[in-house]
């Protein structure tokens, strides 16, 4: 059996970009391996939220991953923040980890551009952070979208570059899965780029159907195809990229044979979509809003979550603390 772990920071609501790129393969892949999922709460921090923020996103985002189908009786659910092993073992890493490697990160160059008052060392050492949380528990197999394979390739330096230093094969290098099948990138609805929360281009799982109407039919299109099989335009490409994921092989086959011979009308691939995905979300925003108004439950969860969680942590510490070569005096410290 395979050890899994992946994560999403609580920022906000969870979308539908978060889902086809990392959810559904959690759903998926949580009966065959033994899955971590946790939510990256100390992430979080990286912008500041007030502490009201911070514990109503964890909890919606601990909501959305249970009304996804993530289930609590096989996988391991845990908030990162519960696991202080993961901050000591970060540490540890940041020994390792080089100030221009982490500099030259695309995800860092980006936050630097985008909040250039805030450029924190958190966000500096961001992906080390998430190496931690990865090789904590050993992990090989890492479910995430496109834009987390830099991340990925960080993380499995810093277990190779600990393995060469220590002389020991300890860490596994984990990669980014997807079933064999490349990464996912779900694109915005506003013509380029990713599907992100804050690129305001997002469509929430917990959006109500006239919210998913507008925002669907004010999607960027262009003037139409004037060549048949013309190649598309980015802003079309991701209208059907989502239909792709979202709607029925019939629709998709359908509006692109229409695109083909120049007979599209936008319009209608829209409405199509739009209530494609209105269906889609319909029993995920249900659930959600059930699991939101059980506060039993959801301690209950992440209360047990985070004591299988620690129990992994723990022995990883305890295994990495000996290989450093941290050596008891006169027997072991009870921590
Ligand atoms: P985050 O919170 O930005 O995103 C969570 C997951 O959703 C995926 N995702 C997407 N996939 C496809 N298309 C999109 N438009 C899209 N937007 C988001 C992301 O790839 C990711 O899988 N650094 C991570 C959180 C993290 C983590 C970890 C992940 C912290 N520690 C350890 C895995 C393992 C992040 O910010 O993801």
């Amino acid at each position: 059996m395979e050890t899994v772990v992946s994560g999403i920071r609580s920022t906000g609501n969870l979308h539908i970009g978060n889902y086809f790129g990392a959810l559904k393969n959690f759903v998926k892949m949580q009966h065959e391996n033994r899955c971590f999922f946790f939510i990256a709460d100390y992430h979080s921090l990286t912008t500041h939220p007030t502490p009201e923020d911070l514990y109503g996103n964890v909890k919606q985002v601990l909501a959305e991953y249970l009304a996804c189908g993530i289930d609590p009786q096989v996988a391991t659910i845990y908030l990162q923040s519960d696991i202080r092993e993961v901050t000591e073992l970060y540490l540890l890493l940041n020994m390792n980890a080089y100030v221009g490697e982490l500099e030259r990160t695309t995800s860092f160059k980006d936050k630097v551009r985008m909040q250039p008052d805030n450029v924190n060392a958190g966000l500096l050492t961001y992906p080390v952070l998430m190496a931690a949380d990865i090789i904590i528990h050993k992990a090989t197999k890492v479910p995430v979208g496109k834009d987390q394979e830099q991340n990925l390739e960080m993380t499995r330096k810093f277990a190779r570059r600990f393995n060469t230093m220590y002389k020991t094969k300890f860490f596994p290098e984990p990669t980014a899965y997807n079933f064999g099948e490349k990464l996912v990138k779900i694109p915005g609805l506003d013509g380029t780029g990713k599907m992100g929360k804050s690129e305001g281009n997002a469509i929430y799982l917990i959006d109500e159907p006239q919210v998913i109407r507008k925002k669907v039919m004010r999607a960027i299109t262009d003037n139409g195809p004037t060549q048949e099989n013309q190649e598309m335009s980015e802003p079309v490409k991701n209208l059907f990229t989502l239909m792709d994921v979202i709607s029925e092989a019939d629709s998709f086959q359908f509006y692109l044979e229409k695109y083909n011979s120049c007979k599209i009308r936008y319009g209608d691939m829209k409405k199509q979509l739009a209530e494609d995905i209105i269906s889609f979300n319909a029993p995920i925003r249900e659930r959600i809003i059930e699991i939101m108004a059980d506060d039993t439950y959801l301690g209950k969860v992440v209360r047990e979550g985070a004591e299988k969680a620690r129990e992994s942590a723990r022995e990883t510490i305890k295994d990495v603390r000996e290989i450093i070569g941290f050596k008891q005096f006169g027997g072991r410290v009870k921590k």
